[in-house]
């Protein structure tokens, strides 16, 4: 997967690794194993801009989805700006290609990845989410991506990986918005290492069938469709498995000694927990979260209620059975 890393080639007998090629290429044929020719293919950022021949996740909402327009423009990513419409306006100045992730902490394979390797060996699907702000809108968008867990488990976290954090890109040139102190850049967000590795946790590289816009987190994003839309994190440059447990903060307090933290849950910890899963029993300190604005492209977007972990509870309530969803808000 790195670069350097050794050719099978280097450490067999050439005479062993060709007849090994063969028996791989036999098996394939015989359908043992998923070879790029049977349906699967190596996922790539087109350079033509448009995805062909994805995947269609069969569990995808039939809601509404919202309009191209409304998912592009109204935006948070305050990396570009704090205005819903800044990010569509100021996110051109990102440089996408190339793109690295650096992989570090608690597995056996850390270094430094190319996306195109990053992305390689995975297949994308479209899938039809629900995506919910604690601000109180939502949207339905079709997503391109792949299972986050299926990137994280090729780097073989060791089993002290209790959590994983992300860390989005943060550069003054390209970013406006780090001039602004409002959040402790580089933006970051974490989640519990089966969170992540739920298969409804997706790495995202588009949307409608397109390569993702810069101001939807351009190249590579998390989208976690059960929680706050602040913890799909945008333009990931780095993944850290750590055992360490975050320093959940109750009070809207900063500390410079915290190891590792969330962006808002640091920013105000009893506003933005670490958990951050939709609940419409849990009311943000300044609103309720009962019902939420859908931008649906209608001129009234409608009021809808909310849902338990954003309507997906039967296939996410298990990670948190037993935990008092208030207080581990
Ligand atoms: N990621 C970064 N790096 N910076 C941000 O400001 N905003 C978050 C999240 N990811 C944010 C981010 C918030 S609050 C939301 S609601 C979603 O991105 C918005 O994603 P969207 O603009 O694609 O709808």
């Amino acid at each position: 997967m790195k670069r350097n890393d050794i050719k099978p080639s280097e450490i067999t007998p050439e005479s062993v690794f060709l007849n090994r090629r063969k028996l791989v290429a036999g098996a394939v044929a015989m359908g043992l194993l998923p070879g790029i020719d049977s349906g699967a293919r190596a996922a790539e950022i087109p350079p033509g801009g448009e995805f062909s021949s994805l995947a269609r996740w069969p569990e995808s909402t039939t809601e509404k989805q919202s309009p191209w327009e409304v998912v592009t423009t109204y935006n948070n990513y305050y990396e570009f700006g704090t205005d819903k419409s800044e990010p569509a306006r100021n996110a051109h100045t990102l440089i996408t290609d190339p793109w690295s992730i650096e992989v570090t902490g608690a597995a056996a394979k850390t270094g430094t990845y190319t996306l195109e390797d990053i992305l390689k060996p995975h297949t994308l699907e479209e899938r039809i989410y629900r995506h919910r702000c604690v601000e109180r809108w939502s949207i339905v968008v079709p997503w391109v991506g792949f299972a986050m867990g299926d990137l994280l488990k090729r780097f073989e976290p060791t089993s002290s990986a209790k959590y994983v954090e992300f860390f989005t890109l943060a550069d003054p040139k390209q970013m406006p918005g780090l001039r602004s102190s409002i959040l402790d850049w580089p933006y970051r967000e974490g989640l519990r290492i089966d969170e992540a590795m739920h298969p409804l946790t997706l790495a995202v590289v588009g949307a409608y069938g397109k390569v993702l816009p810069n101001q939807n987190g351009a190249p590579i994003r998390l989208i976690v469709p059960w929680k706050y839309g602040y913890k799909s994190i945008k333009s990931i440059v780095r993944i850290h498995f750590t055992d360490e447990s975050p320093r959940i903060s109750t009070e809207s307090q900063r500390d410079g000694g915290w190891t590792w933290k969330s962006s808002w849950n640091d920013y105000a910890g009893n506003e933005y927990g670490f958990y951050s899963n939709v609940n419409p029993n849990r009311p943000h300190p300044r609103w309720s979260q009962q019902v939420e604005r859908r931008l649906d492209g209608s001129l009234f977007s409608p009021n809808i209620p909310t849902q338990m972990f954003n309507g997906y509870a039967d296939q996410v309530a298990d990670l948190y059975r037993g935990m008092d969803l208030i207080k581990n808000h």
